[in-house]
């Protein structure tokens, strides 16, 4: 079993905050006035029904999308909108997403080695030590000349959780990681992210698995229809949500 997590405390230094951010495609408002605080440890799980605007957010605070009007800033600094401070931001915060995204026609070792040597200038060699190191944190050091193609589909999601670690990012974002996954293979990726977590990863997660919800994060963060409605820690928010909105959704999911 991954070890417990010891809580964040509320003094820790804020990591990303975002303050009366929108985003609109169209007329279509996805983001309404949302104000976030990550801390730096933190574990925030967002949740809300689909079309909520969980993805977007995540795609905004890496600046695959742009925001209409607010601010986001990392440690302080707005998020840059060009050129190398862009190529640096992008390698602070790493994103693991739904669809593994691994380059099939390269072995998994060269799939986490990449980044760091063609964006970090880490010295060929030197990341494919880092890269051996985490896939043994991942459990899948003898997977490292294997291609992705040879691998079962949580296998492959924990290589792209080691290719994000290979960046050393401040900050994953986790958009649906074990939503494309067979059920025996959830587990085996949650419990990967449960240890990061543990370790003091600061992680943004957009998950439907409650259970991990409960026992990894610091906060539940509830979206509807681009805002958010609930913040709070699992505990309060699972037992005790405060609005209609939230107990519909919880309810829909916990039946499923
Ligand atoms: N590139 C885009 N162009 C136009 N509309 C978009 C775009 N991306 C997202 N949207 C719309 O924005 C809204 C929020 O989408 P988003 O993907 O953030 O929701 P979500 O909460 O992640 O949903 P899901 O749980 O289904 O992944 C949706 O109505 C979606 O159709
Ligand atoms: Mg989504």
């Amino acid at each position: 079993m991954p070890s417990p997590r010891t809580p964040v405390p509320d003094s820790a230094d804020v990591l990303v905050r975002l303050r009366g951010v929108h985003k609109s495609f169209g007329d279509h408002v996805v983001l309404r006035d949302v104000d976030l605080d990550v801390r730096s440890g933190e574990v925030v799980v967002l949740l809300g029904a689909s079309g909520s605007g969980k993805s977007t957010l995540c795609r905004c605070v890496n600046r695959l999308e742009t925001i209409d009007s607010g601010e986001i800033t990392i440690e302080g600094r707005a998020l840059p909108s060009e050129g190398r401070e862009l190529a640096r931001l992008r390698a602070d915060v790493g994103m693991v997403f739904q669809s593994f995204n691994l380059f099939g026609h390269r072995s998994v070792l060269d799939n986490i080695t990449l980044a760091p040597v063609k964006v970090r200038g880490v010295a060929r060699r030197e990341a494919a030590d880092r890269a051996r190191e985490l896939l043994t944190r991942v459990g899948l050091a003898h997977k490292a000349q294997a291609y992705p193609g040879e691998l079962s589909g949580g296998q492959q999601q924990r290589v792209a959780i080691a290719r994000a670690l290979a960046m050393n990012p401040k900050l994953i974002l986790f958009d649906e990681p074990t939503s494309a996954l067979d059920p025996e293979m959830i587990n085996e990726v949650l419990d990967v992210m449960t240890e990061l977590a543990a370790d003091g990863m600061t992680m943004l997660v957009v998950t439907h698995e409650m259970g991990f919800a409960r026992r990894a994060a610091d906060r539940v963060v509830f979206l509807d229809q681009g805002r958010i409605l609930e913040t709070g820690t699992p505990g309060s928010f699972f037992d005790a949500p405060r609005t209609d909105r939230a107990r519909d959704f919880l309810s829909k999911i916990l039946s499923h």
